[in-house]
């Protein structure tokens, strides 16, 4: 995928954590069935409290379930740009624990984790990947036929290949590019005695 100027990595990380972006835009074509799959089997060895492994990934594919109404889960904001994407998601997480039912405090991080190593996977591939906390929770729950009081509904997401900048609708064009960081000074800190 695209590597921007804007990306100057400050240590040896390995250039996937680099080079992974969240594109807007999308070409039609759908997903190859076994690259879905690594994508989502990538989530699935994800760290989690306690292994309770919380996340729960749902989806649709265009021609294959109800993408249009997955695409109204979507703030307008995003629908406009997303419902270009083959495929799109919602990444829930289970309220409480399996192993006492108490309320999991961490699911949400562990989806977040999930939701990471999905998007990690794919930009390997050579898909792109787009998490989007501006989506409706009820519509999430109605669309993508999941029991709001089990699970909670944490994150939208597209996968697909990436297209043209030029293919974006009006003002989104100039954002796709691969964004910067803050300095790893301000975000990893030693702390001395
Ligand atoms: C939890 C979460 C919510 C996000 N919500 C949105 C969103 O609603 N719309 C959007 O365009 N991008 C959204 N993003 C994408 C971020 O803006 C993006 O990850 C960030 O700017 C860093 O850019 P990069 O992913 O290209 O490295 C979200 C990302 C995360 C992790």
């Amino acid at each position: 995928m695209t590597q921007s100027t804007l990306r100057t990595p400050q240590a040896a990380a390995d250039p996937l954590f680099v080079q992974r972006w969240s594109p807007r835009s999308y070409l039609p074509e759908a997903i190859l069935e076994p690259q879905l799959q690594a994508i989502f089997e990538a989530a699935r060895w994800s760290p989690s409290c306690y292994n309770e492994q919380p996340w729960l990934i749902r989806y649709v594919q265009r021609d294959q379930g109800p993408h249009a109404a997955a695409a109204e889960v979507l703030v307008p904001g995003n629908r406009v740009w997303a419902q270009k994407a083959p495929l799109i998601g919602v990444i829930f997480s289970r309220r409480n624990f399996r192993h006492n039912g108490e309320p999991n405090d961490w699911a949400g991080f562990d989806a977040g984790a999930a939701g990471y190593a999905m998007a990690l996977q794919a930009s390997m591939l050579g898909l792109g990947t787009h998490l989007m906390g501006g989506f409706v929770p009820e519509l999430a729950y109605q669309v993508f036929d999941v029991d709001e009081s089990v699970y909670q509904a944490r994150a939208a997401f597209v996968i697909g290949h990436p297209g043209p900048a030029a293919a974006l609708p009006e003002g989104y064009a100039e954002k796709e590019q691969p964004s910067d960081r803050l300095p790893l000074a301000d975000i990893a800190q030693e702390v001395k005695s």
